[in-house]
């Protein structure tokens, strides 16, 4: 059984929170992933096959673009592929946190001649780009409107945003088996999970047209993950940093109900699915 104290900051394991303070979520996201720098590599395979989506979604703008912005760049993965199908690019790659950008540096070395930032890709931005991109990010945004109709004014006419993002039936199962443990203990509220709440295709479809994005793409893809046990998932889970920004005390009680509910209801010849509802966006400033 998963320790109490392992599970701090686990995916929404907690009540919701009376008042949202946007700065509370933004210092718990860059905790999170700043505290995984170095397991995030071990256990992002569906973040890494996102960010090759992304790419590949891309197509031509990535190789004609002169000044590239990457938001979220975390350890560098996307920021190397980027690397790879554009020497040429002014490129600039951001972060939150100061770890993960070390982290980030050390993957491309000096002579990949990438600027480094460490800054929340949420507030206002200097210069102006061909392509803005970003992998597996959009979904921690505390105001994604302002910040895409932000975007939208860096770019330079005929720029590109393109991003992937995770809509809310990603841990679909996790956010089930939570419920039903919850009501099988009477607790009055089921503890939320970050996930529920991220935008869906529409959502960010609507998004970049307020914006003022008129020529949008966006393509959306469930995928399954296995892990041996819910125990295993949970501390890959962890081991990402994509957990709960502000952890809540989580009971043993409901966790072992927790594990009880997801095995039994969607166990399979020895392993359980994790659904992941990935999302890839490409817009164009016409
Ligand atoms: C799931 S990781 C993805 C990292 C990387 N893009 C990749 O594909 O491996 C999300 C990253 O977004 C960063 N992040 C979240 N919100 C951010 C923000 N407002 N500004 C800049 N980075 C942010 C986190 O610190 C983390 O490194």
């Amino acid at each position: 059984m998963l320790e109490h104290n392992e599970l701090k900051g686990l995916p929404g394991l907690g009540p919701a929170p009376p008042t949202l303070d946007c700065m509370d979520v933004k210092q718990g996201i860059r905790r999170n992933f700043a505290r995984r720098a170095r397991s995030y590599d071990r256990h992002a395979e569906m973040q890494r096959r996102m960010a090759h989506g992304l790419v590949a979604a891309v197509g031509e703008s990535l190789a004609r673009a002169g000044r590239i912005l990457e938001i979220g760049c975390g350890t560098g993965y996307l920021t190397h592929l980027l690397r790879q199908a554009n020497g040429e690019a002014r490129l600039v790659a951001l972060d939150l946190d100061a770890a993960l950008v070390a982290a980030a540096r050390r993957r491309l070395g000096p002579e990949a001649g990438v600027s480094w930032l460490v800054a929340d890709g949420e507030t206002p931005l200097r210069g102006e780009y061909d392509l803005i991109i970003a992998n597996a990010t959009f979904q921690w945004f505390t105001r994604p409107g302002e910040t895409l109709a932000a975007y939208y004014r860096s770019l330079a006419p005929g720029g590109v945003l393109a991003f992937s993002t995770l809509g809310p039936q990603t841990f679909r199962e996790l956010a089930e088996a939570l419920n039903r443990a919850a009501r099988s203990l009477n607790l009055p509220t089921t503890p939320p999970i970050p996930a529920q709440g991220f935008g869906d295709r529409e959502t960010w479809s609507d998004r970049l047209y307020r914006a003022g994005f008129r020529q949008a793409r966006l393509t959306r893809e469930m995928a399954t993950a296995s892990f041996p046990s819910v125990k295993e998932f949970l501390k890959a889970l962890q081991a990402t940093g994509a957990t709960n920004p502000r952890p809540c005390p989580f009971s043993p009680r409901l966790l072992t109900a927790l594990i009880e509910a997801y095995q039994t209801n969607y166990a399979r010849d020895g392993a359980i699915p994790v659904s992941y509802d990935m999302i890839w966006a490409v817009a164009e400033k016409s």
